[in-house]
């Protein structure tokens, strides 16, 4: 299974101060070390992380293929068409939110999401979409013209911290923590089987099939478990151990995870 690491968290940090350091160019050859098979970035419309020049150096220097997840924004798409990145995955966006919070909903976008499919797809640019695990969506992420599809597995590693770690993965969840916990349990078995299902459904209607979103050392051993899983993309927790650790033992430990 191959391991895409998201290195937009070593941009949030060098905006903090908005200076040059850390630059996430530094990152490309430590990740290809460590074991890792891709980077991926996010080039959001409000460029707080990454920005235009990061992910164009980040294209031209990578040693591993480049994964860019976007959105469906008309002057976003034309750069990544001018890019040429590897990959790109469409992603819902919203300025309020502190991170991608659900997939994208390929049914309500349908028309726009076809069009901008082929436009990236006449730049020789592979399309995956960042779907929540449910069997319309894939439906309709097949029929768009996808390659791949990334299950958004944010519930998943939700429910799994309040069971086994007591905290939510994110605030929003703060109520659950006092459901009883064989409620939990049911939950995260529905989250799994969402998953794998969706999983199965995809690879029968020919996509590829990725994952990701709040992986971490302790849940990620699951996921490996989900049948016709091609890749995983693991940020936050990758660059929150690196503090601890250092970049290359924080990759090369979660490539070892997802190898087994
Ligand atoms: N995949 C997609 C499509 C994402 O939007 C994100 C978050 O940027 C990730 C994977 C990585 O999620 P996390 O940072 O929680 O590991």
């Amino acid at each position: 299974m191959r391991l895409g690491v998201n290195i937009d968290h070593i941009a949030v940090l060098r905006e903090a101060r908005k200076i040059n350091d850390p630059d996430p160019l530094d990152a490309l050859g430590i990740v290809k070390r460590a074991g890792a098979d891709q980077i991926t970035i996010h080039l959001r419309e409000d460029r707080r992380h990454i920005n235009d020049w990061d992910a164009k150096r980040v294209v031209e220097n990578s040693p591993l293929p480049v994964n860019i997840e976007c959105s469906i924004d008309d002057e976003i798409i034309d750069i990544i068409c001018r890019l040429k990145p590897h990959r790109a995955t469409l992603v819902p966006e919203k300025r309020e939110e502190v991170t991608t919070e659900g997939g994208l909903d390929v049914i309500k976008n349908f028309d726009k999401i076809v069009q901008v499919t082929q436009k990236l797809k006449e730049s020789e640019i592979d399309v995956s979409y960042f779907i929540d695990p449910h069997f319309e969506i894939v439906a309709a992420a097949a029929d768009a013209g996808a390659d791949m599809v990334e299950l958004h597995t944010g519930e998943f590693a939700n429910i799994f911290a309040m069971l086994y770690t007591n905290l939510p993965h994110t605030p929003h969840s703060i109520k659950e923590l006092e459901l009883p916990r064989a409620q939990l349990k049911e939950m995260l078995s529905r989250a799994i089987g969402d998953l794998e299902n969706s999983a199965i459904y995809s690879a029968k209607a020919g996509l590829l099939v990725a994952a990701g979103h709040g992986l971490n050392y302790q849940n990620v051993e699951v996921i490996t478990k989900i049948p016709n899983l091609e890749e995983l993309n693991i940020g936050q927790s990758i660059v929150a151990a690196s503090v601890w650790e250092g970049l290359e033992s924080a990759v090369r430990r979660m490539k070892e995870l997802i190898d087994g």
